[in-house]
């Protein structure tokens, strides 16, 4: 008997995927289907896979021509599947040709002709419209974004606004998109808008999208005042858009991950989180010479709170804050410690000093640790009493990450993820209130951020 494998996502199940099983049967007795998981996909960087894996398998096995499905989870899955199932023929759509050539020491390897003008991705697209991003800023994390916001599929970068009207005709010429030189053009081309700008003109930015009834997602952090939090959370609601602050620890896969584990009692009951993230600036940087806004604590505050906040909550009794300063007056490194009912967290962030970055989570049985970066979240391990008995657990992270909370905040606009599952309007509001109680003690002035 000749054995034949395949491998796919199978969404939205089209013509293509028909006409690759059929011929892929007549090249053998016996075919095998192997369906990815939606984990595997993400870490593939295929991000939007609108069909659940049952309603992917059913859709294969409808066709007629499968004998067995199997579940694809990992990259070296092929190889071994080869040999466990005593393969023949691998095969494959064009697509891939010459990309699996390496198995070809194990059985037959065929590239089947992809049929033309259909493809999963053109369905999603067609299913909805592509989202329309307009970028505010074009400062470094704009540069990263575009990148970042190509790869997920069902939105487009659609122009940048400045009103330094210089940088934002260079950016726009360097990533091949639009320049707006007029605000209101601007709004009215595109649906959604991310707000990349200097942290004091978030607020400002953020209230006028959503008063375009835009959907937003604003860099962190997002405003340094907690009144300003829930007011913007507000109006979103009002305007029924989606407001996303984006610290992109919180959408990342293998921080999703850690929580997971952190709050599966499976070292106990929480009691003390360390977390502490360092990095040297140059001295002529605006996080090292903004005096109002600058500093390490609002550069870096949003990341070493997360962990706290997901897992402690934010009904902390109390928060103390010391900071080492440079000759200007800036925080170079920050302290702040959080005092809770059963458990305690110290937070550390510095832009003039180095240490070692850390997250440490320590419960009744045992700790997590995870070594910078842990804010890229790619391995942590669980450790308990008995040093032998270590677990170690890994996740890709690829490129600079955005496109974990892009992807999010596109399905929950498109309603198919349950809004604020990563971070909560709540968790988004401590933070803006955390930032004002910090500025407070550093007597800078809150209340004139521009408006
Ligand atoms: N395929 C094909 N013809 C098409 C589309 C897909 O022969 N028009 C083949 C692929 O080459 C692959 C299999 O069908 O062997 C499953 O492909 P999959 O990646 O699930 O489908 P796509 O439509 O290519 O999906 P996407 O657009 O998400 O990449």
């Amino acid at each position: 008997m000749r054995k034949v494998i395949t491998y796919g996502t199978f969404d939205l199940f089209h013509e293509g995927h028909y006409r690759l099983l059929q011929r892929a049967k007549t090249l053998g007795d016996y075919l095998i289907v192997g369906v990815t998981t939606e984990e595997y996909d993400r870490t593939r960087g295929k991000l939007n896979v609108i069909d659940s894996l049952m309603t992917r398998i059913e859709n294969v096995k409808k066709t007629g021509f499968v004998d067995e499905v199997i579940i694809e989870t990992s990259p070296g899955q092929k190889f071994r599947d080869i040999q466990k199932y005593k393969i023949d023929v691998f095969t494959v759509g064009s697509d891939w040709r010459g990309q699996f050539d390496y198995l070809k020491e194990y059985c037959e390897v065929v590239y089947l002709e992809r049929t033309k003008n259909i493809s999963s991705t053109m369905l999603r697209e067609q299913n909805r419209p592509i989202l329309r991003v307009g970028i505010i800023g074009t400062g470094r994390i704009a540069e990263r974004f575009i990148p970042e916001v190509r790869l997920v599929s069902g939105m487009s970068a659609q122009g940048v606004y400045n009103p330094h009207t210089e940088s934002a005709a260079q950016f726009a010429e360097k990533w091949q998109i639009e320049c707006y030189k007029k605000k209101e053009k601007f709004y009215s081309a595109v649906d959604a808008v991310y707000v990349a700008s200097p942290h004091e003109t978030h607020y400002k930015y953020v209230r006028e999208a959503l008063e375009h009834d835009k959907h937003v997602l604003c860099e962190k952090p997002m405003v340094l005042m907690r009144s300003r939090a829930e007011e913007l959370f507000v109006l979103a609601k009002e305007k029924g858009r989606i407001l996303f602050e984006g610290i992109k620890t919180a959408y990342c896969p293998g921080f999703d991950k850690l929580l997971g584990i952190a709050c599966s009692g499976t070292i106990g009951n929480i009691r003390n989180i360390e977390a502490c993230f360092t990095k040297l600036e140059n001295s002529s940087s605006r996080e090292l010479n903004d005096i109002r806004y600058g500093g390490s604590f609002t550069e870096l505050g949003s990341y070493v709170m997360l962990p706290v906040f997901k897992l402690l909550g934010t009904n902390y009794e109390r928060v103390e804050f010391d900071s080492i300063r440079g000759e200007n007056g800036l925080d170079l490194f920050t302290r702040a410690t959080f005092k809770y009912a059963k458990s305690m967290a110290t937070v550390t962030c510095g832009l003039g000093v180095k240490s070692e970055g850390r997250l440490l989570i320590a419960g009744t049985t045992g700790y997590i640790v995870a070594e910078a970066p842990w804010w890229k979240t790619t391995y942590f391990e669980v450790h308990r009493e008995d040093m032998e008995n270590v677990e170690k657990y890994s996740e890709r992270f690829l490129g600079d990450g955005l496109r974990y909370e892009l992807s999010d905040f596109l399905s929950t606009i498109n309603g198919s993820r349950e809004k604020e599952c990563k971070l909560t309007r709540d968790e988004s509001v401590s933070l803006a209130n955390v930032m004002e109680q910090f500025l407070k003690k550093e007597g800078r002035e809150v209340e004139s951020f521009i408006i």
